[in-house]
């Protein structure tokens, strides 16, 4: 990380990187064009951020380190819409858009065009823009009165917390989760127990409401605006010319729009979108069609709900209905036992439906789900198949409520219902089924991925008694890997090879693939970096893992009771005797820090009397990030620190015009360093 000597370098420095960091954010979230490696943005943010702790009177809320900030808020402060925020009108098939645009022509004498968008399934946000920097973000609320949650859409990426121009307007937009956070982050809720979202909308309605901003943050939302409220010093005479104005600002707007003469294309472009919406990576659940004009717009005008110049065209709910045979339930690798309704095949959104995930056993009670019941089934965000509800009518009078099973499907050890959570759980370690899941992670993609080693090797290996735990995939040999079905000599080798590979992996991979509770990807590598082998991990404290930055109790709770059990131990001891790398291979902080370090490479001469350490150990710290600290100044020298009553070798600096710092600057970059 370089530190300037001085607040003006600083200062432009500063400046010029977050010029860059926002360039390479828009390309990313904006234009979903991607030009630089996340690796090398991370060190131009590392950067900024190192600069901004040393020269901290250059922090500025825009600036792209200060979206996640702020505290837990105690409630969310209500705003008002200077500018109300409307609805807009319905239209269901061909003839309520032939009856809209009839409307339309009785409204004005000029030449109109239409523009069709995408009608984004969210939540209408309203974002006000002073001089170009964010100011305000609200809710709609009644569409007069809206929350203020602006702390929660700065973490939003795709937000600009400043336009490519000092601008004062407002726009309105939709807030979303695109449909793959949505299918992940119900995986995991599912996983811990937690209650599943019904729909990305709902899903992104949590996040933003949270009043922990930090929490908004891991929803991963997105935003498309769609409407400018004030124009502040934009003129356009448009629809279309306004969303390409707010482009030019660098806000983000749906590329899929299309103006059209007449109303008979509409309805054609709105009907290539009943197919081509599941293929879209969000919800949309309509077409918003609007008068292009913004003049016939002031024409025609509004009603109190609504604009007169719009409307929008509603899909279909994918729906339909079929009967529930039969209620699979299955064991996940944390012991969570999941219903699915088994069905009669129906077809939904393109594709032929007969299992639909009834989440947990709190659902089939709350909607009293029975077998042989008649339900309606939908898509929820477009992909997961769902039970929406019970055609009751349908239901035969000697119908029974399902009994849910008290029992593991896998192991029959008795279930448990925890009070906190909507799932139920099979809690016996030794339950077959979720050791062949806990298997299955271990050598999942981004745990220690063991090419082949899937779900049916894995439970042929167990049910034959060859596999019991992690360490025992390790002590798989070949004559073993034959008696295997469908397993021949070439896969058989290709999957010791692969399971020879994954003994190099670097420790984060095999703490995250031994499935420890709340352990993900993310802090599997935080731990790793911080603590380096096992050995350390195993005898860290709590505290010692809540120290690190951004690992919570929770966390630090399980990996610390994980690693107090003694059948862990046990199993950490075989990995090492199988000679499984316990060992993180990727940079260690130090290294990072030095590489990083403005005096990494740097040769320093320490001049006058210090106050704050003695001369070695100013010494010390500064060769500690890779700095050489020589005796006297010479065309070599990059850097002279003067102490009190500095003398010539100060006078020589002057003269030679380097760079000079006080004992102050010094600490200051000492410190920032360490603080990386
Ligand atoms: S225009 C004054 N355009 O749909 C007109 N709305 O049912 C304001 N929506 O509250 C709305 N995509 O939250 C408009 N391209 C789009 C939209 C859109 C989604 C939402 C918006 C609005 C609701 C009306």
């Amino acid at each position: 990380m370089a530190i300037d000597q001085t607040f003006e370098e600083a200062k432009n420095k500063v400046s010029e990187l977050r010029d860059l960091l926002d360039k390479y954010s828009y390309q990313y979230y904006v234009q979903d064009k991607p030009v630089i490696s996340d690796t090398d943005y991370d060190k131009l943010y590392k950067e900024l951020v190192g600069l901004e702790e040393n020269f901290p009177d250059l922090i500025s809320n825009d600036s792209p380190t200060q979206r996640i900030g702020g505290t837990i808020l105690p409630g969310f402060e209500k705003v008002t819409h200077e500018i109300p925020m409307l609805s807009l009108g319905n239209a269901f098939d061909e003839n309520d858009l032939l009856e809209f645009d009839k409307r339309i022509q009785k409204l004005t004498d000029k030449k109109i065009h239409y523009i069709c968008e995408l009608k984004i399934d969210g939540l209408a946000i309203s974002l006000k823009y002073k001089a170009g920097k964010l100011v305000l973000a609200a809710t709609r609320g009644n569409g007069e009165i809206g929350e203020n949650v602006t702390q929660n859409i700065r973490t939003v990426k795709s937000v600009p917390l400043r336009l490519k121009k000092p601008y004062n307007i407002e726009v309105r937009g939709e807030c979303y989760m695109p449909k793959s956070s949505f299918v992940a982050l119900n995986e995991e809720r599912e996983e811990n127990g937690e209650a599943v979202f019904a729909n990305p909308r709902n899903a992104a309605a949590g996040g933003l409401r949270n009043l922990d901003a930090k929490e908004t943050a891991k929803r991963n939302l997105s935003i498309f605006i769609y409407t400018v409220a004030d124009f502040g010093e934009m003129t356009a005479d448009s629809q279309e010319a306004a969303l390409k104005q707010l482009d030019e600002l660098g806000i983000r707007t749906n590329p899929e729009r299309k103006v059209f003469e007449t109303i008979e294309e509409v309805w054609t472009y709105v009907q290539t979108f009943h197919d081509k919406r599941t293929q879209l990576p969000y919800d949309i659940d309509g077409i918003v069609i609007k008068v292009n004009e913004f003049d016939v717009q002031e024409e025609i005008g509004y009603t109190v709900k609504a604009p007169r110049w719009a409307i929008a065209y509603k899909f279909k709910a994918e729906e339909g209905t079929t009967v529930i045979r039969e209620i699979e339930w299955s064991v996940g690798r944390t012991g969570v036992v999941t219903p699915t309704a088994i069905m009669d095949p129906i077809l939904l959104a393109g594709t032929t439906v007969r299992r639909a995930s009834l989440h947990n056993v709190d659902l089939i009670k709350e909607r009293d789900i029975r077998l042989l019941d008649t339900v309606v089934v939908h898509k929820a965000g477009d992909i997961i198949p769902e039970v929406t509800r019970v055609v009751l009518e349908e239901r035969s009078t000697d119908s029974e409520s399902y009994l849910v099973p008290t029992h593991c499907p896998a192991c029959e050890s008795e279930l448990v219902h925890l009070e906190e959570e909507v799932a139920l759980r099979c809690i016996n370690p030794k339950c077959p089924a979720q050791i062949t899941e806990g298997l299955a992670h271990f050598a999942s993609r981004n745990a220690m991925n063991i090419d082949g080693m899937g779900p049916k090797v894995i439970s042929q290996l167990f049910e034959k008694g060859l596999v019991h735990d992690v360490a025992d995939l390790y002590k798989v040999t070949y004559d073993k890997l034959l008696t295997l079905d469908k397993i021949k000599d070439k896969a058989a080798n290709k999957l010791l090879t692969a399971i020879n590979a994954s003994r190099s992996n670097s420790l984060e991979r095999l703490l995250f693939g031994l499935g420890i509770r709340h352990v993900g990807t993310k802090a599997a590598k935080q731990i790793a970096e911080q603590f380096e082998t096992i050995e350390n991990v195993q005898t860290a404290k709590q505290e010692d893992i809540i120290a690190i930055e951004g690992i919570g109790e929770i966390i630090a709770e399980s990996v610390a009771t994980y690693f107090s059990l003694p059948e862990v131990d046990e199993l950490i001891n075989e990995l090492r005797i199988s000679q499984v790398n316990l060992v993180y291979l990727g940079k260690k902080k130090e290294e990072l820090a030095k590489s990083d370090s403005y005096f990494n490479g740097k040769t320093i001469v320490l001049t006058g009397k210090l106050t704050h350490f003695t001369r070695e150990e100013a010494k010390d710290r500064i060769e500690n990030l890779g700095g050489k600290v020589t005796g006297s100044v010479s065309k070599k020298t990059d850097l002279v620190v003067a102490g009190e009553e500095a003398g010539s070798k100060l006078a020589k600096a002057q003269k030679l015009e380097m760079t000079v710092w006080d004992e102050d600057q010094l600490l200051k970059a000492l410190e920032g360093e360490e603080n990386e």
